[in-house]
């Protein structure tokens, strides 16, 4: 019974560590304490806003009561300004009331969430602060011809210097912001990353009408593009065009997911992912994994971080990563990075290598294998099987453990 104790006592212990590891600010549950601020709340959870402040630290979000938001909301906009207008509101910058009432030269501008979406046009996705006459603090979109319409009202809550949450008398005016935003569906993929320097990795999808079409099939259903960067594509252009035209397809397809992940959900999901490119036996599959607020990808041959979010509007996003992802299935004899040998020379390989026994797995010996990343080439189907063997008992046996666990804490009461 001791015993017993122990385990639901560490595992209590464990689920509390990681539920606090994940995440330093909660907004929802910050702004769930006024109720005088719940629409806003309630539209930061619709446009997916609310992750995405919770992801980042150093901010300030301007929120406005229920009579304020009921205004925007008579215009009818779709979710999609709405997400706009609200990421004007998120300011990439600390201000507690302190700071707001001490600017320095009386006037700042502060960078915003819409700033960073890369779709507000000049400077349009800046607010400027004024410190006004009486003790006012003055807020407004940077091109709304210098008109400062709305001022602080108070602090709701400052976490220095993660977040503060202040509350402003109204919502600030943009045209930019309030103008129709087409739904993510009725985007130009391309478009959006050739802007965003990913012009040559676009420029290849457009070339590759099959590609390109299997990108577009899925985007209503949800989407996430990792595109290179142009120095990485160019770099990578003579392989590129080296390939077979359906080894092209699958390349390209390689770096797209067919569901919609933003930066949050990349981070607190690591795993494997199968791609646009995945056909049955063909994986075509990387792994995601984060170091703290970094997200990286891997395959067998390359590590890629995430560098920047080109979009991130359910069901889409783009992200732009630094490396080209070379799959396994297209790429398993390339000299580089150094083939394995027999030694332990993997010290640069981020995952830890492993011998992989050429005789399948059995269940039994599975839970022990906890590498993702097999060092030796799957060269013949025979290993390709036992791959699956093995990641399929590895599943069947954290899935036991999670029984396990779960039988000790529901059923401890009745033993006890
Ligand atoms: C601020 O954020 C950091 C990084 O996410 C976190 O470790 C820290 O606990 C946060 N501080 C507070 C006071 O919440
Ligand atoms: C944030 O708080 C809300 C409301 O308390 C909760 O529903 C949500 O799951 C929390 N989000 C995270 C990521 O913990
Ligand atoms: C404040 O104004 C002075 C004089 O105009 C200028 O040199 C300085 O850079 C300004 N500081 C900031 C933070 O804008
Ligand atoms: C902010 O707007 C005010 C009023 O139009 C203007 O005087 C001030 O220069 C602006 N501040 C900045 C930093 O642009
Ligand atoms: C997408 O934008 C590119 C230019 O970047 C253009 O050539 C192409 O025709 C556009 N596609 C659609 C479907 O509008
Ligand atoms: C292209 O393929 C040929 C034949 O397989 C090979 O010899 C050559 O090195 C390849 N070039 C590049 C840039 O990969």
């Amino acid at each position: 019974m001791q015993d017993l104790r122990a385990v639901v006592a560490a595992a209590a212990v464990v689920m509390v560590a990681v539920s606090s590891l994940s995440q330093a600010h909660n907004i929802t549950r910050i702004l769930e304490k006024h109720p005088e601020l719940s629409t806003f709340n309630h539209y930061l959870t619709l446009t997916h806003l609310a992750p995405e402040i919770n992801g980042k630290t150093t901010i300030t979000v301007c929120a406005v009561d229920n009579g304020a938001m009921s205004d925007l909301l008579a215009k009818h906009p779709s979710i999609y300004t709405i997400k706009n207008i609200l990421s004007l509101h998120v300011l990439l910058d600390y201000f507690g009331a302190k700071k707001l009432h001490q600017i320095t030269n009386g006037t700042a501008l502060a960078a915003t969430m819409y700033q960073a979406t890369g779709t507000a046009p000049g400077s349009a996705g800046f607010v400027n602060i004024t410190d006004l006459r009486g003790g006012k603090v003055g807020f407004g979109a940077e091109n709304n011809d210098g008109t400062l319409s709305s001022t602080f009202v108070k602090s709701v809550e400052e976490i220095p210097y993660n977040i503060s949450v202040i509350q402003i008398s109204k919502v600030l005016p943009s045209a930019s912001a309030e103008a129709p935003a087409p739904a993510p569906t009725q985007q130009n993929l391309t478009n959006i990353m050739s802007k965003h320097g990913c012009k040559v990795f676009a420029d290849s999808l457009s070339s590759s009408p099959d590609a390109l079409n299997t990108f577009n099939d899925n985007l209503d259903g949800g989407l996430t593009v990792f595109c290179p960067l142009d120095d990485a594509f160019k770099a990578f252009l003579p392989k590129f065009k080296n390939l077979t035209a359906s080894a092209k397809v699958a390349l390209l397809e390689f770096h797209a997911v067919p569901v919609y992940q933003s930066i949050a959900t990349l981070k607190s999901n690591n795993g494997l992912q199968n791609t646009l490119a995945t056909d049955g036996a063909n994986k075509f599959d990387f792994t995601v994994q984060n170091d703290g607020e970094q997200v990286t990808l891997k395959t067998r041959l390359t590590t890629a971080k995430i560098t920047d979010t080109l979009i991130d509007e359910q069901p889409l996003a783009i992200f732009a990563i630094n490396k080209v992802l070379l799959p396994k299935e297209l790429f398993k004899g390339q000299p580089h990075p150094p083939s394995p040998a027999p030694q332990p020379a993997a010290a640069d390989s981020p995952s830890p290598a492993k011998k992989k026994p050429k005789k399948k797995s059995t269940a039994a010996d599975a839970p022990a294998d906890d590498s993702d990343a097999p060092a030796d080439s799957p060269d013949n189907a025979a290993d390709v099987t036992a791959d699956d063997t093995n990641s399929a008992a590895r599943r069947y046996g954290s899935l036991l453990v999670a029984a396990f666990a779960l039988g000790f804490i529901f059923g401890l009461p009745l033993m006890l």
